[in-house]
């Protein structure tokens, strides 16, 4: 679509159930924010969406995992990464979040539109059930052994151990994490897409129509979904997670994941346009919108087949293009937080970005070096020696370089002015330059149009490079040891500099798209503003004034040490090390975390007397390690209580503390000592007891229930 009246485009919304790392931020963000802020400088009108993906069967696991709530984990999640991605320079006009009420509203009215269409099939089907849960199992609520590799943890979904995607189904020996028993297979009602009925649409309008400007990777994976036979696809799901069906009677359904979170686009496009006092719905309706999607490689089917054909229903219109990378690997390995083979945004940050003044540089070298080695095309490498590599001899001699001999030369040999061009003196040198400038404009737009960021950027750094080879070619400080009156020398300097600051300011145009807090550092020693950024400034060679007087220069980027990259390497290599090691020593306590206990009724829980007291005296039993001879005061009387927590607390310790008494336990001895009920205590996933207590205190004897 040429000259669209709009661009809209969406980054991949992440799931808020934990950091995010580098990888993630290369594939579907980096590029996005690339693209948009080059549109922004174009004068387009653009709008840049994204947020928190807050639904799914992730968010439940990771509350079980941290011993919280789904609700709990968002909101922890969901600020840090929108944090993170700020400090790294990505510019979304809206980071939304699909717990919000206008997302589930949004997503329910697109659910009705389809379901009162007659575009979806309900179908009824046997699913795993936990008879003693009551509940149907999510795939990643099923262990069993994968029977591909005979992984006995492998998930309902897929087995870490060998990477294959699995169905329930294919699990040997299944048993639900939730009881820890084998489920059984119980009919359910859903609702589905039936992608089937689409097939020719998408033959025409992916295979066809988007052959040549889509990447290979991407039509290569709708051709073989295509080719595979497309299948009716279940938009809901048993779950009490998510987004709630919004018909009656079918409360215990959500919405699958996969259907909402897509639609957090448009929610969030609301979202933005309320903030702004701007109309949403040309972005979703008029087909002069082009909608651009990135996202990571394992997203593919999702953007480029199932949310295509749920907007085919829904809207107008269709993306232009959906943009994914192929993999990114670590020092010779897959990029994984869950194993510790990772640098997560905000491990970044910290370890670079907040160390030092002026650490925004390294927000900047993240980007540059993610951009340089962007697997657009096939699987590439961080390695951290690579990054050290592209910052020192790139950045800092290159461009960081440039830029600083210009600056310290202008203030030597020209007065800390723009000196003047003198035409008559121009010469084969120059003119080749301003060539080059015209023609880094051309290249760089025509790459940045075609998504191919990877080049784009090498296209920005090649002309520094020929920049210095510029300088070094006509070599002002030569010149500046013989300024007779009657040799030239001042004015070829005068046109060496002026031709050499012009170009700085072109390299700040060109490179803020990539670098944005380079250029705006850039724009700060030429003491200009923002709107020479426009990138119809770009191949001009008069954006900076004759007698126009500039700042010193600052440092750009500076050296990365040996040590620096030594240390990082060595601390990835620890934590793999720490979080397979916990891995192995938490396996146990984790089964018994995630396996409750079989369901009670209320009468059988009315049973239990809970009641609050104060802990007046605590001392050590003899020869129990483990145990404490309490006093605790509940009010209406004094109870001696034996409770083992004395490699948790010592007695002073605990002291005046309130705690949770179970009452009415039948008296037990214990050294010889009886105790006459029990403290309730909370045991962490490492083993660690807390006490339970009210959150102030209140008086002894008060009931819980
Ligand atoms: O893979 C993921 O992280 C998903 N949360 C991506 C969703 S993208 C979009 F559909 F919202
Ligand atoms: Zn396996």
């Amino acid at each position: 679509m040429n000259n669209p009246k709009r661009y809209l485009i969406t980054s991949a919304l992440p799931y808020a159930n934990g950091l995010k790392h580098i990888g993630h931020l290369a594939g579907a963000y980096i590029p996005a924010d690339i693209y948009t802020r080059y549109l922004r400088v174009q004068k387009r009108d653009v709008l840049f969406v994204c947020g928190s993906d807050e639904h799914g069967t992730a968010i439940p696991i990771q509350a079980m995992k941290e011993g919280t709530t789904p609700q709990a984990i968002i909101d922890k999640y969901h600020p840090i990464i929108e944090q993170n991605f700020f400090d790294l320079g990505i510019s979304f006009d809206i980071y939304h979040r699909t717990s919000a009420p206008i997302h589930h509203k949004t997503a329910q009215d697109f659910f009705e539109h389809l379901n009162n269409n007659g575009d979806l099939e309900i179908k009824e089907s046997e699913q795993y059930f936990d008879e003693e849960a009551k509940i149907f199992l999510a795939d990643r609520f099923i262990k069993g052994t994968c029977p591909n590799c005979k992984y006995e943890n492998a998930f309902g979904d897929q087995c870490e151990k060998c990477g294959k995607s699995l169905s329930p189904e294919e699990l040997i020996n299944p048993i639900s994490t939730l009881s820890g028993k084998p489920p059984v297979k119980k009919i359910t009602k859903h609702w589905y897409l039936p992608l089937n009925r689409h097939e020719d649409f998408l033959r025409e309008w992916v295979l066809n129509n988007h052959k040549d400007d889509w990447r290979p990777n991407v039509v290569g994976s709708v051709k073989s979904w295509i080719d595979a036979g497309l299948q009716p696809r279940a938009v809901t799901r048993d779950l009490d997670w998510g987004v709630k069906l919004p018909l009656k009677n079918e409360n215990s359904k959500v919405l699958y994941v996969w259907f909402d979170a897509p639609i957090g686009y448009i929610s969030a496009t609301k979202q933005w346009a309320l903030n702004n006092q701007k109309d949403w719905q040309p972005y979703w309706f008029d087909k002069e919108t082009k909608l651009v999607h990135f996202i990571g490689k394992d997203n593919i089917v999702f953007h480029a087949i199932i949310f295509p054909v749920m907007l085919k229903l829904h809207s107008n219109i269709l993306p232009e293009n959906v943009v994914s990378n192929e993999f990114m690997n670590l020092e010779g390995d897959k990029m994984s937080t869950s194993r510790g083979w990772s640098i997560e945004m905000d491990e970044y940050i910290n370890d670079w970005i907040k160390k030092e003044n002026g650490g925004d540089a390294f927000a900047d070298v993240l980007r540059y070096y993610l951009t340089a080695i962007a697997p657009e095309s096939k699987d590439s490498e961080f390695t951290w020696k690579g990054f050290q590599d592209a910052n020192n001899s790139e950045l800092v001699s290159i461009l960081g370089n440039y830029v600083n001999r210009t600056f310290v030369l202008m203030h030597k040999l020209c007065a800390g002015k723009v000196p003047p061009f003198h035409n008559e003196l121009i010469d084969d040198i120059d003119k080749q330059l301003i060539v080059d400038i015209g023609n880094a404009k051309q290249k760089v737009e025509h790459l940045l149009e075609v998504y191919k960021f990877r080049e784009a950027q090498f296209e920005v750094i090649d002309l520094a490079r020929k920049a210095n080879q510029y300088m070094q070619k006509k070599e002002p400080w030569i010149l500046a040891k013989n300024l007779t009156e009657n040799s030239n020398n001042q004015k070829l300097i005068d046109n060496c500099i002026h031709l050499c600051l012009q170009l700085t300011a072109n390299l700040a145009i060109l490179i803020n798209p990539f670098l944005p807090f380079t250029a705006q550092k850039m724009l700060q020693m030429m003491k200009v503003v923002d709107r020479m950024l426009e990138w119809k400034n770009a191949g001009k060679i008069n954006l900076l004034k004759v007698g126009y007087s500039l700042r010193e220069p600052q440092l750009l980027f500076r050296k990365i040490e040996d040590e620096e990259i030594e240390f990082q390497i060595q601390k990835l290599n620890e934590k793999s090390k720490k979080v397979e090691e916990a891995k192995n020593t938490n396996t146990e306590v984790e089964t018994k975390n995630t396996t409750l206990k079989p369901i009670i009724q209320f009468d059988d829980f009315a049973k239990i007397d809970l009641r609050i007291g104060t802990i007046i005296t605590a001392e050590k039993v003899e020869k129990a390690d483990k145990l404490l001879k309490l006093e605790v005061d509940l009010g209406f009387e004094k109870r001696t209580i034996v409770s083992g927590i004395a490699l948790h607390y010592k007695p002073e310790e605990i002291i005046g503390k309130q705690v949770t008494v179970v009452c009415n336990l039948a008296p037990r001895k214990m050294r010889g000592i009886e105790s006459n009920g029990m403290i309730l205590m909370a045991e962490d996933t490492t083993g660690k007891l807390y006490f339970v207590n009210p959150d102030s205190v209140i008086d002894n004897g008060s009931t819980v229930s």
